[in-house]
C-alpha cells in the first residue's frame, strides 16, 4: 500500500510517499526556518503562509521524484495535531482537497505518535503489538508514554513547564546563539567541559515520577550568566546584568564560557531525560524503549541513551537523523497502520495530546 504523508504542524512542510509503512519512495522537506530566525522563534503566520506557498510545488516534485501517478497512491495521511493551528489547517485542507480530487481515503495522524513511529520505520519486523515505553522530546512536547501497540498509548508523565527542545532553544538564546538552539548548543558544547557548571533538576515532591520540570535549569543558566556579567561589571558599562544579558552582553560572552555552559546544560538535560525514560522501563518491567522528536537528533543524548539502555538490558530504538525532526515520511509510515477517518470530521486539533 502506497501512502502519501503530509506534515505541516510547525515550520517544516514535509511530504513523503511510503510503501507499506516502511519503504520511503521519495520525500520532500522544505522549511520556513530562515524567515523565523530573525525573530528568535517560530512566527505562526509566517509558517502558515509558507506552507501554502510550498505545498503544491513540493507535491509536484515528490510525485516526479517517485515517478508515481495519483492513481498509484492508496491513501493520504495527514498530521491533524498537535501543532500550530494555522499551519495544521493548511496541511489538513490540502489533504482534503487531494482526497476529493484523487478520490482517496484520508488518515488523520497524531504528530507525537508519528515521531515515535519514526524509530520503528526501518525495522523489517516492527514490534507493533508489543509493550513499549515511548519518549517524545521535541520543541513543543515532552512526554513519556506506555505503548500497548500502535494507537494505544497511556500518558505516564509530561513536562510541567518547558519542553526539552524549548529549554534548548531558550538557553541558546541566553547564550547569544541562533534559533533553533538545540543544534547550536550541541555544536558549541563540543568544545566545552560538561563538568564546568553543576546543574541539578529539582526533585518534584508531588505528581508522577515521570513528570519533567525544566524551567528551573534554564533559570539557573540565567543566574550563572548574570554572575559572570557581574564579575565583568568593571570592564563593562554599569547597569543591570539582566538587561545586559538581554542585549549586548550575549555577544561578548567569551567562547569558552559559552561552550562550558552549553556542555554543562546539555549534559544535565540528557541525564534527566535518560534517567526518567530508564526508570519508566524499570518500574513497568518493559524492556523496549522508543524515542522520537527533534531533540533525539542530539548526538550526546543518542550516545547516552544507548549506553544506559545497554546497562539495563533495554532495547532502545532511535530514529535515523533524517527522521528525528519533522518530516512527511513518519506521517505516511504511521498512516499505513491506522484506520481511515471521516473526511467531514477531519480538522486541525492544535491541542491534541499524546494519549
Ligand atoms: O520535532 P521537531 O522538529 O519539532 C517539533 O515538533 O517541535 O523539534 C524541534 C526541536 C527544537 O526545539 C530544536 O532546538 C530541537 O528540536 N533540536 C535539537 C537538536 N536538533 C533539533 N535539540 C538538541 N540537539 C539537537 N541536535
Ligand atoms: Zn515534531
Amino acid at each position: 500500500m502506497l501512502v502519501l504523508g503530509i506534515e505541516t504542524s510547525c515550520d517544516e512542510t514535509g511530504l513523503a510517499l511510503v510503501a507499506n509503512g516502511r519503504r520511503v519512495l521519495a520525500a520532500q522537506l522544505a522549511s520556513s526556518l530562515k524567515q523565523h530566525q530573525k525573530y528568535g522563534g517560530i512566527i505562526p503566520e509566517i509558517a502558515s503562509r509558507a506552507h501554502v506557498e510550498l505545498l503544491t510545488c513540493e507535491l509536484e516534485a515528490l510525485m516526479a521524484a517517485a515517478r508515481v501517478s495519483p492513481s498509484q497512491v492508496d491513501r493520504i495521511a495527514v498530521t491533524h495535531g498537535p501543532g500550530l493551528s494555522g499551519a495544521l489547517l493548511v496541511g489538513v485542507a490540502a489533504a482534503k482537497a487531494l482526497g476529493l480530487a484523487w478520490r482517496k481515503e484520508l488518515v488523520p495522524v497524531n504528530h507525537l505518535h508519528a515521531h515515535l513511529y519514526a524509530a520503528l520505520m526501518d525495522d523489517p519486523d516492527p514490534p507493533l503489538q508489543e509493550r513499549m515505553i515511548g519518549l517524545v522530546i521535541s520543541g513543543g512536547h515532552t512526554a513519556l508514554v506506555r505503548m500497548d501497540g500502535i494507537g494505544r498509548y497511556t500518558l505516564l508523565g509530561q513536562t510541567r513547564d518547558d519542553a526539552v527542545g524549548e529549554a534548548f532553544d531558550k538557553v541558546a538564546k541566553l547564550l547569544g546563539l541562533k534559533f533553533p538552539g538545540g543544534p547550536e548548543i550541541e555544536r558549541v558544547a563540543r568544545d566545552g567541559n560538561p563538568a564546568a557548571f553543576r546543574f541539578t533538576v529539582p526533585k518534584m515532591k508531588s505528581g508522577s515520577p515521570y513528570e519533567f520540570s525544566l524551567s528551573g535549569i534554564k533559570t539557573a543558566v540565567l543566574y550563572k550568566v548574570n554572575e559572570w556579567a557581574n564579575g565583568r561589571m568593571s570592564e563593562l558599562a554599569k547597569g543591570s546584568a539582566t538587561r545586559l544579558v538581554a542585549h549586548s552582553l550575549t555577544r561578548s560572552l567569551g567562547p569558552q564560557f559559552v561552550a562550558d555552559m552549553a556542555a554543562s546544560f546539555q549534559s544535565a538535560i540528557v541525564e534527566e531525560v535518560v534517567q526518567k525514560a530508564v526508570r519508566a522501563c524499570r518500574d513497568s518491567g518493559i524492556v523496549r524503549l522508543v524515542v522520537g522528536g527533534g531533540v533525539v537528533a542530539n548526538g550526546a543524548l543518542r550516545r547516552r541513551l544507548e549506553q544506559a539502555a545497554a546497562e539495563m538490558a533495554i532495547r532502545v530504538r532511535i530514529p535515523p537523523m533524517a527522521l528525528c525532526t519533522d518530516n512527511g515520511a513518519m506521517v505516511a509510515g504511521l498512516g499505513f497502520h491506522l484506520q481511515v477517518g471521516d473526511p467531514k470530521q477531519l480538522t486541525a486539533l492544535p491541542e491534541l495530546g499524546v494519549s
